[in-house]
């Protein structure tokens, strides 16, 4: 891991750090309807009931990986809150890039894989009324020191150091992802979407310019991933030649042979 300081305002300047605990997102929920202000950072060593995607669980096992999730108070539309996933997963990649050197990279929209293996995932959850989004959490599991992967994620899922690195700084990586979350949230509120960061996520998205299988909901087809639009959406051309723009919810993008 890089030495460095890392330039960070708000983002975790109120963190509450858990030993174990549920789930970091069940906990900021919790934490935001006592009150607790924006950017407020909840930890923990290990998770019992770590929430994925899709209704899945996060396998969360003790000490060994980052689990944590940030509290957002936006002044944003609830349906482009989704876009902050993307923030979050472009500051992970550049995170992990700056101050481990692996070469991580982003699969639309949020996971971030190491040698085509994933080794971040990301949860964004949110509270509504009145049409506005009370708040936003994002959740972040980076698996960074993982002994042994767990055989059902074996296939697609890694570790930061079984990938290569030696030691993992905890603590260092997190305020290394903080510090570019700042930077990546003050461009998107100041645009009120991704336009700024677009190209940048592009040049890590792992998926651009390769053949994909879409999977909607009782629709797969192929086609060709050409990028993101400013709202996150991913840009692909069918194999008849037609244009389309997936919005991530209920879509999810595979390799045509494998994970990514
Ligand atoms: C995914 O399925 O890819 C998203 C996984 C998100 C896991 C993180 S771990 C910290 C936070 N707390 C949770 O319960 N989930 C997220």
């Amino acid at each position: 891991m890089k030495e460095g300081r890392f330039h960070i305002t708000w983002a975790g300047a109120h963190r509450v750090a858990y030993e174990e605990t549920d789930s970091t997102n069940v906990r900021a929920a919790a934490l935001s309807e006592e009150g607790a202000p924006h950017g407020t950072v909840v930890t923990a060593e290990m998770q019992s009931a770590g929430k994925g995607r899709r209704g899945r669980g996060w396998i969360s096992p003790k000490g060994e990986n980052l689990y944590f999730s940030i509290l957002l108070r936006p002044e944003i539309l609830p349906e482009n809150a989704p876009m902050l996933t993307l923030v979050m997963a472009l500051s992970v990649a550049e995170a992990i890039r700056r101050y481990t050197g692996e070469e991580a990279c982003i699969k639309w929209p949020n996971d971030i894989v190491v040698n085509r293996k994933k080794v971040c995932g990301i949860l964004t959850e949110m509270k509504v009324a009145d049409g506005r989004a009370v708040h936003v959490i994002t959740g972040v599991g980076v698996n960074l020191n993982m002994k042994e992967i767990p055989e059902e994620i074996c296939q697609t899922a890694a570790s930061l150091n079984i990938e290569g690195k030696e030691s993992s700084e905890k603590e260092k990586l997190l305020e290394a992802i903080l510090a570019c979350y700042e930077k990546n949230y003050a461009s998107f509120l100041k645009t009120g979407d991704l336009s700024e960061l677009r190209e940048e996520y592009e040049k890590i998205l792992v998926n651009k310019g390769k053949d994909v299988r879409v999977l909607e909901p009782g629709n797969a087809y192929e086609a060709r991933a050409l990028g993101i639009n400013e709202k996150g959406e991913l840009l692909v051309e069918k194999t008849d030649g037609t244009k389309a723009r997936i919005f991530a919810g209920e879509v999810s993008v595979r390799g045509i042979y494998d994970y990514v």
